[in-house]
């Protein structure tokens, strides 16, 4: 009998089974017939067999009926319908007390709806998020499992820890995340800085572009590693500015319209919900919409000067600091909020451990985040990250002067100065949209010469 089973031969799960195996562990894996997907057991099969001993099955009751009780089973499909109808099929099949892993990109809301139906039958589920692309699935992922937590240690720790990528201390990326739907929110928010992350990358690039080589470029990206902005996300970016199609550079064989699958919005969506300010995360989602809108931005095409302004190269890099603070900031702020509103109780600090390695969002600052999440749970309550924002605000001001000069679109840098300079504005306009919202809808107004918790209602016309 196998001690854990994946199911979906897919990139990832092919991928986390060979890690899963790596380890010594006894795996089943699964994957449908359906749609000519049975191909993917007998490549599995036909590539792994000869260096390692796992059962694989296209018949669902039969890889259940691989499995040692309580049955421990990674599904690593599409998140959405197929996961339903699969949970479907897979319940008449398993027991009471078995164990069910969501290891995809799931929506935290539906993830909490299936833990509650699944309860009702005795079945326990855990959505787990887990970044790293195929690559981290298959040398060591960072992995944010949420659920119940004693049945997390008890049956799922040591496999999660065993496959995750190791923190600069040989521990485990892999952390109890919260109850319910906590694992895939933290994954989602992940998401939503790696989207803004993404968006700052290619904002830096654009306004480099018309007065650097491709090269030029990733020389300087590659210097600002050694000054603190060190990243996954640059890294690729540079071999990215460096591949070559024969004599041309990729990059520019690639459409501009950039794709997503929907972790961004969501993230975005949750903001709006609770209440929180994700403004970077929210215009790298519609800096990606705007791309798509490839036929109107060819027909609106306003051409940009002939000789484009050069940027001052240590104050983009300031800029790009600044926003990445702002970036994390926001990240992190939501998950606090979140935290508080769902009971989660997030523990920040070792969510910054977790995606210290594996992840997508792997960085320098994100090891140091580590340090500031100790002793305070916002980065803005530390003296000396605001005294960075205060002394880099001068130039991302003026490197988002030359981009509107030079007619290069900056929503992600915009947007993190438009939130620092909002969060550090004592007197905001936002007295007059009261005022507004009294005249034509009598929603009452506080007043700044009386009790908070007194409203006021004007007659503006009289
Ligand atoms: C990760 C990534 C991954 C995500 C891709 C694509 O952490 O490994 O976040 O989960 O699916 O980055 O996402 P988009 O298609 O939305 O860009």
């Amino acid at each position: 009998m196998s001690e854990f089973g994946v199911i979906g031969l897919g990139v990832m799960g092919s991928s986390i089974s060979l890690n899963l195996l790596d380890h010594g562990f006894e795996l089943s894996v699964y994957n449908r017939e359906q749609g000519g997907e049975g191909i993917l057991v007998q490549q599995f099969v036909d590539t792994n067999k000869s260096k390692y001993k796992f059962k694989a099955f296209t018949d669902l009751k039969a890889f259940v009926e691989s499995l040692q009780r309580p049955r421990r089973i990674l599904v690593m499909i599409k998140a959405g319908v197929a996961l339903d109808s699969l949970i479907e099929q897979i319940l008449p099949l398993i027991d009471e007390g078995d164990i069910l892993i969501d290891g995809g990109n799931s929506l935290y809301k539906d993830t909490e709806r299936r833990a509650r139906e699944l309860k009702r039958h005795g079945i326990h589920f855990f959505g787990c998020g887990i970044s790293g692309g195929e690559k981290g699935a298959r040398y060591g992922p960072s992995i944010m499992p949420g659920g119940n937590k004693q049945l997390y240690q008890k049956y799922l720790a040591k496999y999660l820890e065993a496959i995750a990528a190791k923190d600069t201390g040989g521990k485990a990326c892999c952390s109890y995340i919260g109850e319910g739907g906590a694992g895939h929110f933290v994954k989602m928010i992940h998401n939503g800085i790696e989207y803004a992350e993404m968006q700052l990358i290619v904002e830096l690039f654009d306004c480099l572009k018309s007065t650097h080589s491709y090269e030029d470029i990733s020389k300087i990206f590659e210097s600002w590693k050694s000054q603190g902005l060190d990243s996954y996300l640059l890294d690729i970016t540079i071999d990215i500015l460096n591949k070559k199609e024969e004599d041309d550079f990729l990059l520019d064989k690639i459409l501009d319209r950039a794709s997503n699958k929907g972790t961004g919005a969501w993230s975005s969506i949750a903001a709006f919900e609770l209440g929180s300010v994700n403004t970077m995360m929210a215009s790298s989602v519609f800096a990606r919409y705007i791309s798509s809108f490839k036929s109107e931005r060819e027909r609106f095409h306003v051409p940009k000067a002939i000789s484009q302004q050069a940027f001052d190269l240590d104050k983009l890099r300031k800029a790009y600091q600044f926003a990445r603070i702002i970036n994390h900031h926001q990240g992190f702020e939501i998950l606090s909020i979140a935290s508080k509103s769902y009971s989660w109780d997030l523990n920040l600090q070792e969510i910054c451990r977790v995606w210290t390695n594996g992840c997508i969002i792997r960085s320098g600052f994100m090891n140091r985040c580590i340090d500031y999440f100790a002793a305070e749970r916002s980065l803005l309550n530390h003296e000396f990250i605001m005294d960075d924002l205060r002394n880099s605000e001068q130039a991302i001001v003026d490197s988002i002067k030359k981009g509107l000069d030079n007619r290069i679109p900056l929503p992600c840098l915009g947007a993190s100065l438009d939130y620092w300079v909002s969060i550090t504005t004592r007197q905001l306009p936002a007295n007059l949209i009261q005022a507004m919202r009294d005249y034509f809808g009598a929603h009452r107004y506080q007043r700044n010469d009386s009790d908070p918790d007194e409203l006021f209602h004007t007659n503006w016309e009289a």
